[in-house]
């Protein structure tokens, strides 16, 4: 394969990070992605009959001639429809619906990169227990719809090691649907002592009826759509009021703390207390399989040899790490856990970009370097031998 191709100035590799809350996605090289793409696709009936093949396109909004239109991107999305469903293509943190899926990147190349797929070898990210038929599944879309010149996958908690200058490290991100713990070595996962638990946020209670005028418009929007925009007030909400207390929730150390006023869209406010703690406790409630806990299990889980590097490597990444003393917390936690030989250090990004965005932005690093430009699977080498190429080349 050539690496002239890949090396030149006016073809950049691309990088994409799928995820449940979003897509990240950009050239490399850059610091951050050009674009976040919630990880949603909005479907609803066309009424109008269309030509057969016609295509249409207005704005982020497409008409197939199967009788359905596309809402993509935050725009479209937040508006309501009727007959507007929400539809999510992940599952477990992998891609579970590749219709879907394929409509999003089909935007990423006419919307957010303008410029055609077959110029630009492309990097994905993907879940450390990512299956053999969706690797090569995607490896196939990739080199066959979109006719990448080259491709390669590479675990995302490996991505969010090298973002932070690290190669070994016990990665624990924090991310909208589940927290993990992922020992790297050497750039490589080692899948058998990968620990995840999946987020639980309680429910708060009613306090009170709230008090809103409801928007006047003249249909119901779909439940999907309704539970799409709860959820993201929430996580406004989650953003701005809530705290990981530093030791296990005291009721009485919460009360203590001073309140915080938050008002939701709908014009609802009322003074956050112990809640702020109470709701954000779940992240590392011992029962729940919290951060710290899963951290040590899977330490605990590789060989006494490599533990070391990784209690001293700690990569802490991931939107929700982001909750107001996440860190603080994991620190405290896990040096209770940490075996007293061994020296504990945590690294934690301080910019919010740099934390949301750790995988991808260590993807925008690894494609760009010169020594990784011959671990392209090349289209020439798909040709050849297939998608099991990419068994071979990613590990
Ligand atoms: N500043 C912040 N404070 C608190 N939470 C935040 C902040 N920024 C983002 N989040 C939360 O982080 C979550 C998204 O994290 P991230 O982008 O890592 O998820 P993802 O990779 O798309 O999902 P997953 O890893 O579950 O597949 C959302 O729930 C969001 O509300
Ligand atoms: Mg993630």
């Amino acid at each position: 394969m050539s690496g002239m191709l890949y090396g030149g100035d006016e073809i950049g590799a691309l990088v994409f990070d799928p995820g449940h809350h979003s897509l990240r996605v950009g050239y490399a090289q850059e610091d951050t992605p050009k674009a976040e793409i919630p990880a949603v696709v909005g479907v609803s009936p066309d009424n109008e009959k269309i030509e057969p093949e016609v295509k249409q396109e207005a704005g982020n909004v497409s008409q197939t001639p199967s009788g359905w239109k596309y809402y993509i991107d935050t725009t479209y999305l937040h508006t309501p429809r009727s007959n507007l469903e929400l539809h999510s293509y992940m599952k477990d943190g992998m891609i579970e619906n590749w219709d879907f899926f394929e409509k999003v990147i089909d935007h990423c190349y006419e919307k957010i990169i303008q410029s055609e797929s077959e110029y630009h070898p492309v990097l994905f990210s993907e879940s450390p227990w990512n299956v053999r038929s969706k690797r090569e599944k995607l490896t196939e879309i990739m080199f066959e719809k979109y006719k990448v010149p080259a491709f390669f996958l590479v675990k995302n908690a490996a991505l969010a090691a090298f973002a932070n200058g690290r190669s070994t490290a016990l990665v624990i991100d924090s991310g909208a649907t589940h927290t993990s713990a992922v020992p790297v070595l050497d750039g490589y996962v080692i899948s058998n002592a990968v620990v995840k638990s999946p987020l639980a946020k309680e429910v708060i209670r009613d306090k009170e009826k709230p008090k809103y005028t409801k928007k006047n418009i003249s249909f119901t929007p779909t439940s999907s759509w309704m539970t799409y925009m709860v959820k993201k007030t929430v996580q406004d909400f989650q953003q701005s009021i809530l705290q990981v207390s530093e030791s296990p929730y005291d009721e009485r150390v919460a009360a203590s703390i001073p309140t915080v006023h938050h008002e939701f869209p709908t014009g609802y406010h009322q003074d956050f207390g112990p809640e702020r703690f109470k709701l954000a406790e779940g992240l590392f409630d011992h029962a729940m399989l919290g951060a710290g806990y899963i951290a040590a299990t899977s330490a605990g889980m590789c060989d006494v040899d490599v533990r070391p590097a990784l209690y001293s490597s700690v990569v802490l990444t991931g939107g929700n790490s982001l909750v107001q003393g996440f860190s603080d917390r994991l620190s405290k936690d896990l040096s209770s856990r940490t075996p007293g030989s061994m020296r504990l250090k945590m690294i934690a990004a301080n910019g919010t970009v740099e934390r949301r965005f750790g995988a991808w932005v260590g993807g925008s690093i690894l494609a760009s370097i010169g020594t990784f430009q011959q671990m392209w699977v090349s289209m020439q080498e798909y040709q050849e031998s297939g998608k099991v190429q990419i068994d071979r080349k990613c590990p």
